[in-house]
């Protein structure tokens, strides 16, 4: 992806390509006091809702540059247990308002008590996720949370019971559903137009994303044992012994594992990495399935649906490896309406993104690309389907809309609209929940060797407690699951 591809697909627009785009397309909820879902926010003098934000990483400065885009929001207050990145944060947030007024936090408790505040952008790593939502909606903030929901889905339940008791407004960062060519897609398979869908193919990465890029370092260090992948360091070699150290001082690690079990720091399983070690992330599957099976479901009608039998097949590095998670997966899962779909990293019959396939054509949409290189049109737009009339135009023709989804031409404008308006954004809690859903029963799958029977109304797996274990995981003191 080139410089300019990866920051629209990271979601950062500039004001003006904000205002340009915004005018055209964007049709959100209007604020129609009556059919509010929630008690109105009070008004502040400004005008404007104040935001805190929770974790600057990789994704929390893209998610924060876009909300201080907006006029009427403002960013208040950043919170990270690393100092490095927390003095990044003010930096970026007093430089942007040219002022000094950032407040900043080391523990998000304290950001959360502040009554400055009325709502904020959550993005930490997966294994946080429910402890810090669930305490924002507490203290009735509005979330911005990230994808997947949570690391389980009984963490994932904690947070859509904190959401809906609270009564506050959630948006998931799956914003693939606030760009026109994924809206589009969705809107030619809800409407009919490819038929009786059959079978969906979803293709996510697989392998291991070296996104800190720091793993070069600490392979060199690994050369004379002849180690050339972080997944073959396993625990009690000589080359575990290399790769632990001191956590560094700017970073509080005790409680940046936080609920998770204890390990020694390995600085290429924090930053950014977490993701491929289990005790934090959820590897590729987990990380992918909030943006590609989201979609698939918007498409399918299926946001607070989910699948009956889940079957996957796939390979693991050692489970305590320093990357462990799961390298090439294939999961088959079985949805209501005789649906099929395929779930899968590193298969070469599953193309990445989401493709429809029904009794009268096919759909297939993912991120674009502007690269030069050899892939076709369709690929770098990032949408192809069966039928070239439907390729024409950023929208659907308007008399092929049969049915008209929710449109969004900016993920941050429509989370904040739904603040103040307070009606669903497009990406509620819900939908976030059911989104990863497949991800975590595929993992349980794959996991546990067998196929995993689920009840979508009681959420629950079927004859079978040793899979059930797995549906939600211990917390290490003092941490409690709410
Ligand atoms: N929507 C998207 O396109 C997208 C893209 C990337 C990441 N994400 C999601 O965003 C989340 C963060 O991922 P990332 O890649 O930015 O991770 P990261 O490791 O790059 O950044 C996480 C930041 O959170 C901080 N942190 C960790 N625990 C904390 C706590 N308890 N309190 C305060 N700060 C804490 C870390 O110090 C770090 O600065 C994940 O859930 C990920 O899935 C979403």
């Amino acid at each position: 992806m080139n410089k300019q591809a990866s920051v629209r697909a990271a979601g950062i627009f500039n004001r003006r390509q904000f205002l340009k785009t915004a005018g055209a397309a964007m049709v959100l909820p209007l604020i129609l006091p009556g059919c509010a879902t929630g008690p109105a926010r009070r008004v502040r003098p400004s005008n404007r809702i104040n935001v805190g934000v929770i974790g600057w990483g990789m994704q929390g400065p893209a998610n924060t540059k876009n909300l201080m885009f907006l006029e009427d929001c403002q960013v208040v207050a950043a919170c990270d247990l690393d100092k490095t990145h927390l003095q990044d944060a003010v930096k970026t947030i007093n430089g942007y308002y040219k002022n000094k007024d950032c407040h900043t936090y080391h523990d998000y408790r304290e950001l959360l008590a502040s009554d400055d505040i009325d709502a904020v952008m959550i993005a930490v790593p997966d294994h946080w996720h429910e402890l810090i939502a669930t305490e924002a909606a507490r203290r009735k903030k509005d979330i911005y949370g990230e994808k997947p929901l949570a690391k389980t889905i009984a963490e994932q339940q904690a947070i859509v019971r904190a959401v809906r008791k609270n009564n506050i407004i959630w948006q998931t960062g799956s914003w693939q559903r606030s760009l026109p060519h994924f809206h589009k897609a969705a809107e030619i398979v809800r409407s009919g137009l490819i038929g009786k869908i059959t079978r969906v193919e979803v293709g996510l990465p697989s392998g291991h994303n070296d996104f800190a890029k720091t793993a070069p370092e600490l392979l060199a260090r690994l050369k004379a044992l002849k180690i050339d992948n972080l997944a073959n360091v396993l625990p009690g070699t000589p080359a575990w012994d290399i790769a632990v150290t001191p956590p560094p001082a700017e970073l509080d690690y005790e409680m940046w594992i936080g609920p998770s079990k204890m390990e020694p720091y390995i600085k290429q399983r924090v930053y950014k990495n977490w993701r491929w070690n289990y005790n934090t992330g959820g590897g590729q599957l987990l990380d992918w399935v909030g943006h590609h099976v989201d979609i698939a479901h918007w498409g399918l009608g299926f946001d607070n649906s989910g699948p009956s039998e889940i079957e996957g097949h796939g390979e693991f590095p050692a489970p305590n490896a320093l990357w462990n998670t799961c390298t090439k997966y294939r999961v088959e899962l079985k949805y209501p309406q005789d649906v099929t779909m395929i779930l899968a990293g590193g298969h070469n019959d599953i193309k990445t993104g989401t493709k429809w396939i029904g009794t009268d054509g096919w759909v297939w949409v993912n991120r674009s690309s502007e690269s030069n290189d050899k892939k076709s049109k369709e690929e770098r737009a990032g949408f192809d389907c069966s039928n070239p009339d439907w390729k024409k135009g950023k929208h659907l023709a308007e008399e092929l809309r049969k049915v008209k989804l929710y449109e969004s031409s900016n993920h941050q404008r429509n989370f904040i609209d739904c603040v103040k308006s307070r009606k669903p954004t497009i990406a509620p809690v819900e939908t976030a929940h059911h989104s990863a859903i497949p991800g975590h029963l595929g993992l349980i799958s794959l996991l546990t060797g067998r196929k995993i029977r689920w009840d979508n109304a009681t959420e629950t797996i079927l004859g079978d407690p040793e899979a059930s274990k797995l549906l939600a995981r211990e917390y290490r003191a003092p941490w409690k699951p709410s």
